[in-house]
């Protein structure tokens, strides 16, 4: 077995449905109307994880993140089933960090405590806001009260929590989003990512563009003025929009951002996995019943495909350069296995006009280059060096 195949990995594994869909949200979710093959689905996440661990082999899982759609709709006894399954398939370590995605505003909040005993040590909770009408706005099913519940019953049994929250939204003024910061901060989170709300193609959104939307000026203050209410109550701005208290940032996504390996399973997941062949792109079949009938029928629903040695500039950096304290020069040849002349031009180049940081040792953003994250990255692209 080479170095490489004991090298800890990530895990990921996706729930795709949820109990309506919101009209800004592009990820593979789907209403679950008169509800999911849950047995099925887990049946078809085991078969896939088998696929997926002929692969990679039997690495250390150091962090699993279940995320949607909306995970926590599943029942205590089919997460059961399904842990004690990935953990018969694959070595956990120790300290591994297991995250739930949860939604405030259905019954499974009482069901914090099962997940917990099988396991789970982090609950992301999709708070989006705390305001009564943005909340309406954006389609939620849940109102302020039972976000700030949610947060209360997971810190019950978990110490360590995530609350995503959304700002730039339809309607929302500057106060609203100091307002909606001040109260993340008060609920007692370890860890906040912030999100511009942004307009994806193929959303309800997209269709109709929702009243009342902050111009861009407003909405790149309202991150600024965020940022700054979140950093004067120690929270740690480590990544565009993720902010941890100390000793709290999130292994699970810290791996994707330092360009490491990961499995993905359920339906559309992604994966990388670095084999001696090169690095290997997976991708599940999205639609959650035809996934479930490859997965049924013994077909593997994966399509694979290798990085391109011209593609990994690009890519490396659509990872790292979103780090605050970006990464060691040494990791590009570590995790790419090319040499550093292969990108040495355009990071010189990028450090000479102010982009990137003169410090030899690291790749990372000067606060300028940060403010230009897609064009410098741009920069790495393979019809575009210099
Ligand atoms: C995979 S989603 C799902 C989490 C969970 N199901 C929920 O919605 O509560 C993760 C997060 O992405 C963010 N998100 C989704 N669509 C977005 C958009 N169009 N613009 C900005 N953030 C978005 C939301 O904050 C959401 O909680
Ligand atoms: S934002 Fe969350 S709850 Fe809403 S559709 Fe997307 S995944 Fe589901």
């Amino acid at each position: 077995m080479s170095a490489a195949d004991v090298k800890p990995i990530a895990l990921y594994v996706h729930w795709p449905w949820c109990v309506r869909k919101c009209p800004y949200c592009d990820f593979n979710s789907h209403a679950i109307g008169s509800g999911a093959d849950e047995a099925g689905y887990i049946r078809a996440l085991l078969k896939d994880i088998d696929a997926a661990v002929a692969l990679s082999g039997r690495r250390p899982v150091s962090s699993v993140f279940f995320g949607g759609g909306t995970p926590s709709l599943m029942s205590v006894a089919g997460f059961e089933t399904l842990m004690n399954g990935l953990r018969e398939r694959l070595p956990f370590a120790e300290d591994a960090e297991i995250t739930l995605e949860a939604n405030p505003g259905t019954h499974e909040a009482a069901r914090f405590a099962g997940y917990v005993a099988n396991g789970v040590n982090r609950f992301s909770i999709g708070v989006q806001s705390f305001n009564d009408e943005r909340l309406k706005a954006l389609g939620r099913i849940h109102d302020r009260r039972q976000a700030l519940q949610a947060v209360e019953t997971a810190l019950k049994h978990v110490d360590n929590i995530n609350l995503d929250v959304m700002y730039a939204l339809p309607g929302q003024s500057m106060d609203g989003a100091v307002e909606d910061a001040r109260t993340a901060v008060a609920s007692g989170a370890t860890h906040l990512s912030f999100y511009e709300l942004t307009i994806e193609e193929g959303t309800a959104f997209y269709k109709r563009e929702p009243a009342g939307l902050p111009d861009n000026d407003t909405a790149a203050e309202m991150g600024e003025t965020v940022a700054s209410i979140l950093a004067q109550a120690g929270f740690e701005h480590y990544e565009v929009s993720g902010y941890a208290k100390p000793g709290h940032r999130c292994r699970h996504n810290l791996n994707y951002w330092t360009f490491g390996d990961y499995i993905g399973v359920g339906a559309g997941a992604h994966g990388k996995i670095t084999t001696k062949g090169g690095i290997l792109r997976t991708e599940r079949r999205a639609n959650p019943q035809l996934y479930m009938d490859d997965a049924a029928n013994g077909r593997f629903a994966a399509q694979l495909s290798f990085v391109l040695a011209e593609s990994l500039p690009f890519e490396f950096m659509l990872n790292v350069l979103r780090l605050y304290d970006g990464v060691p020069v040494s990791l590009w040849e570590e995790a790419t296995g090319l040499s550093f002349d292969v990108i040495g031009k355009t990071v010189d180049a990028l450090r000479g006009e102010g982009l990137l940081a003169k410090d030899p040792q690291r790749l990372v953003c000067t606060p300028l280059g940060r403010n230009w994250l897609s064009t410098v990255q741009e920069r790495f692209l393979a019809d575009n060096e210099l």
